[in-house]
């Protein structure tokens, strides 16, 4: 699997925490950022990583701000992406097995370095259980490709 990662200034720390698990678990990253030690604007990371996932050139994407919403919000416009925000192990689970999420959004003023870890472990070791959860999701994409 790959993986393109990026936070804004407010979810740095729990960026590097990602990438660290992401390297102990042998798992390819882009990092697209940022570098940044003023306040960045989180579109600018949301979207790349989001059309990254969206083009194929990556499985999966991670994305941290704050809060984690302003990432989720402006990642799930992009088409074809489920960008999950969670800050539970339990969502982490049922949204990669019902939902086929294939972004994960988290907000590092929500939770600590530790969670998030687990958490992010969590989405990027459990599948997709398709069945029932296959037809529900091919609904969402019927859904984007009327709406352009
Ligand atoms: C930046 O201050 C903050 O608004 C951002 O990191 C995020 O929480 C937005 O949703």
């Amino acid at each position: 699997m790959n993986v393109a990662i990026a936070s804004d200034h407010g979810g740095v720390n729990i960026r590097k925490e990602i990438i660290s698990l992401m390297e102990e678990l042998n798992i390819e990253y882009i990092d697209l950022g940022c570098e940044c030690s003023t306040s960045v604007d989180y579109p600018d990371y949301a979207v790349p990583v989001a059309n990254k996932v969206a083009s194929g050139e990556v499985e999966r994407g991670i994305l941290i701000c704050g809060t984690g919403i302003g990432m989720s919000i402006a990642a799930n416009k992009v088409k074809g992406i489920r960008c999950a925000l969670v800050h539970d192990l339990y969502s982490a689970k049922v949204t990669r097995e019902h939902n086929d999420s294939n972004i994960l959004a988290m907000g590092e003023r929500v939770i600590g370095p530790g969670l998030a870890r687990e958490i992010a472990k969590t989405w990027l070791t459990t599948s997709f259980e398709a069945g029932r959860h296959k037809n529900r999701v091919n609904k969402i994409a019927s859904y984007e490709a009327i709406h352009k």
